[in-house]
């Protein structure tokens, strides 16, 4: 569903050319937990910004669905970012905004009707387990909550893909925990594939099926992650293994998922 062809991205900086990406391919799958990682200035939440074009690629192509992102208009391109939702480490959301007002946001934009904003936003507090928390503002959310709130806004207009930049790295290792399986849970139930980003590769060990490792802007690797992470073959992806103390071969417990979505707390 997701088809990265030599993509390049340079960015002009007074203090010369910066090549964020050099000659970067890979394909996701449809229904694919995919993961994306490397150390701090690899390029990973530039190439998730390419993804979608909210940053333009100095050359290469990004197809999504098989429709190169390039050959859009600024109106089809806007019908193709609703089908791609993001979340983002520091959560984003409107401050002014209730969580109810705050997941109703991409709806409003893309010109649902009202009553039709109403029903899909009480069933997306459901799915993320905010019921009661739907007239809280995000400052009075716990970081968990917070997090919740933007994968039920990136959730709204029912995308088929979700990019997901380092969105449990600010968070504490149960909260991970908790929505690492929120967001398997909503790949396995709704189908909707999800593209990963993080430099915490224990992350990926659990939720993800395949990986690629960045290197300055590089892709070094690609394989499924019981391959990358058993037998690494970049002295990239070795460096990231033995750095972040996951020497163990064998692949942790997979993620506990709920039967229903509607939780709250920690699993
Ligand atoms: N808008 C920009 N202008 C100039 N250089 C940029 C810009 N955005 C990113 N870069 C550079 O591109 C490189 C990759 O940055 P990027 O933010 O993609 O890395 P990252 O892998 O996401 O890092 P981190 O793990 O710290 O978030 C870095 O050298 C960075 O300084
Ligand atoms: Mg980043």
């Amino acid at each position: 569903m997701v088809e990265v062809k030599n993509l390049c991205k340079k960015f002009v900086t007074p203090m010369g050319i910066v090549t964020a990406l050099h000659n970067v391919s890979f394909t996701v799958a449809e229904g694919e937990v995919f993961g994306i990682m490397g150390a701090s200035g690899a390029g990973k939440s530039t190439l998730v910004r390419c993804l979608n074009y909210l940053e333009r690629p100095t050359s290469g192509e990004v197809y999504i669905d098989g429709q190169n992102l390039a050959e859009l208009n600024s109106r089809q391109l806007a019908l193709t970012r609703q089908q791609i939702g993001m979340i983002f480490q520091h959560f984003n959301l409107l401050k002014l905004r209730t969580v109810a007002q705050n997941i109703a946001f991409p709806l409003e934009i893309a010109g649902t009707p009202k009553k039709e904003i109403q029903q899909r936003v009480n069933e997306l507090l459901d799915m993320v387990g905010l019921t009661d928390k739907a007239q809280s503002y995000p400052h009075q959310l716990s970081g968990g909550q917070k997090q919740r709130v933007g994968i039920a806004r990136a959730l709204a207009c029912r995308p088929r893909l979700l990019l997901s930049d380092e969105s449990t790295s600010a968070l504490d290792p149960e909260t991970t925990q908790s929505i690492l399986a929120l967001l398997k849970e909503i790949n396995l139930s709704l189908g909707v594939t999800i593209i990963l980003i993080t430099h915490e590769l224990a992350v990926i060990r659990q939720i993800c099926d395949r990986v690629a490792v960045l290197e300055n802007g590089q892709l070094v690797e690609t394989g499924s992650v019981a391959d990358v992470f058993n037998r690494p073959h970049a002295a990239a992806t070795q460096r990231l293994i033995t750095t972040s103390g996951l020497v163990s071969a064998a692949r942790p417990k997979p993620v506990a998922v709920r039967p229903a979505l509607a939780t709250g707390e920690v699993i």
